[in-house]
């Protein structure tokens, strides 16, 4: 066809559709058990989702850690496996990979990121010390309270607000946290733990000109940022799209010059990275990375593998060359967003703006007759998957654990049901199956009562604990 007619054509359509930078080579089959069966499979695992069994399931958003696709050619490099105990080829291959990418200078593996947010936090929390960040995240708050610091919220208050559509709801409120630093003195803070995106508040961004601003203010001070870095790829899509002056860069050229204004890096590589295992830490000071590096050998394992086999080094060290593609993190955000999309258009309470990685669901929309501490997003969880077999996860009283010093439940201000879409994995189609399901729930809201816990775990109770209907 001639130049001039294709042009025609693509005029004359108001948009022009685009696909997956990939095509479907291998298939894992999933099927949808009976209704009876759900009730079955709900009721035998406490009502919480953590506890069903993945063959109960049909379509899985329980989390988009882990669960990635990997590429032909991620596979390839898991026969490229050297698993020599020390100096492993493959480590070599990731540090370089985090180096170019992320631009930082000494690499430590570990299993996945929570042993990174372990040793992190017992090498620079001192007992007391505060740890303020953008909003908390499960496993990193616990880490340093059990450390010893205490952790202190200095997002911005937008993110507290389901329905504000502030375009980089993660970002810092910097007086927050200029108040808290006179308040207590900067030697008092310990570091400044900033997440890009952030996943309580919903997948939300912060923009470039927060951190750099964050910078000014943290040299003002000599307080080091540290920078939970799982999906800094999504937050620089984000960037591209809504900040002036970065619609012409890539998404590899954004992250580069974010991470630069940060002094460490750790990394959850099951989401971005799109491996089913492993982290990272990166830091560029050596005297602490000799620290992480002693400590790594004691919890993790030897400093060439922290945890990983050879095999998986090499499929994350591909896997970040491929997370950093533009096609690929457009698809990637892209399916998210349509998924938004439809349940938008239904007026179905959301988290606004649609972030990165996931749909939160607003249960407190859902539900304004059932009170936080009857459990309303553990509640709707339940009824997604018992509708459909569709499997969320609950992020809200449950997710956000007892006080430490009073004991008593932490009440967030969001109380979501999360569905987190795995990369590379499920089609257009599943999403409209999951946005029907969504909206069937919703539309029989009013006939919902809540939940009581009746096994309540001492940490991080949202995995193990177990509830069960409230009968009138
Ligand atoms: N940081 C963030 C922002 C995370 O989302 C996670 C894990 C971690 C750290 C810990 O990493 O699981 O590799 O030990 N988030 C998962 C989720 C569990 O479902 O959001 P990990």
């Amino acid at each position: 066809m001639e130049d001039s007619t294709l042009k025609t054509i693509g005029q004359q359509l108001s948009r022009r559709s685009w696909a997956e930078p990939w095509k479907i080579k291998m298939v894992e089959p999933i099927h949808m058990i009976s209704r009876e069966e759900r009730f079955q499979a709900i009721q035998d695992a406490g009502y919480n989702t953590f506890l069903l069994r993945s063959d109960d399931v049909y379509i899985d958003l329980l989390t988009d850690s882990g669960t990635s696709a990997m590429s032909d050619r991620q596979w390839a490099g898991i026969m490229l496996g050297d698993e020599a105990y020390a100096g492993s080829r493959n480590f070599y291959n990731l540090e370089t990979a985090i180096q170019k990418f992320y631009g930082y200078k000494h690499i430590v593996p570990t299993h996945q990121g929570r042993g990174a947010e372990h040793l992190l936090s017992q090498t620079c929390i001192k007992e007391g010390q505060f740890v303020p960040g953008n909003m908390y995240f499960t496993t990193t708050r616990i880490h340093q309270e059990l450390a010893g610091g205490i952790f202190v919220d200095v997002i911005i208050h937008e993110a507290h607000d389901p329905t504000n559509l502030h375009p980089f709801k993660g970002n810092i409120d910097l007086e927050k946290l200029e108040a808290l630093i006179k308040k207590e003195g900067a030697e008092k803070i310990a570091y400044i733990s900033l997440a890009g995106t952030v996943n309580m508040a919903g997948g939300q961004p912060v923009s470039m000109e927060n951190i750099k601003n964050l910078r000014e203010l943290c040299d003002r001070y000599g307080i080091p940022i540290y920078l939970d870095a799982t999906r800094m790829v999504e937050n620089a899509y984000f960037i591209q799209q809504k900040e002036e002056g970065y619609q012409g860069k890539s998404i590899a050229e954004i992250l580069y010059e974010f991470c630069s204004y940060t002094d460490v890096a750790w990394m959850s590589a099951k989401k971005d990275n799109l491996v089913n295992i492993g982290g990272w830490l990166a830091v560029n000071d050596y005297d602490l990375f000799d620290n992480l590096r002693n400590l790594v050998v004691v919890y993790e394992g030897l400093h060439t593998y922290g945890g990983m086999a050879g095999r998986d080094m090499e499929a994350l060290a591909r896997g970040i060359v491929e997370s950093v593609q533009d096609d690929h993190v457009r698809t990637r955000v892209g399916q998210v967003q349509y998924l938004g999309g439809l349940l938008t258009n239904w007026d179905i309470p959301i988290v606004q703006p649609v972030g990165g990685h996931a749909i939160f669901l607003d249960a407190k929309g859902f539900y304004p007759h059932i009170a936080q501490d009857q459990f309303p997003a553990q509640t709707l969880t339940a009824k997604l998957y018992l509708d459909s077999g569709v499997r969320g996860m609950e992020r809200g009283v449950v997710s956000a654990g007892r006080d430490p010093s009073t004991g008593e439940h932490r009440y967030p201000a969001l109380e979501l049901t999360r569905l987190a879409i795995p990369r590379r994995v499920y089609t257009q189609a599943h999403m409209d199956v999951v946005a029907e399901a969504v909206k069937f729930v919703y539309d029989s809201r009013m006939d919902t009562r809540g939940l009581k816990m009746i096994y309540e775990p001492e940490l991080l109770r949202f995995f193990q604990a177990r509830f069960e209907p409230i009968e009138i």
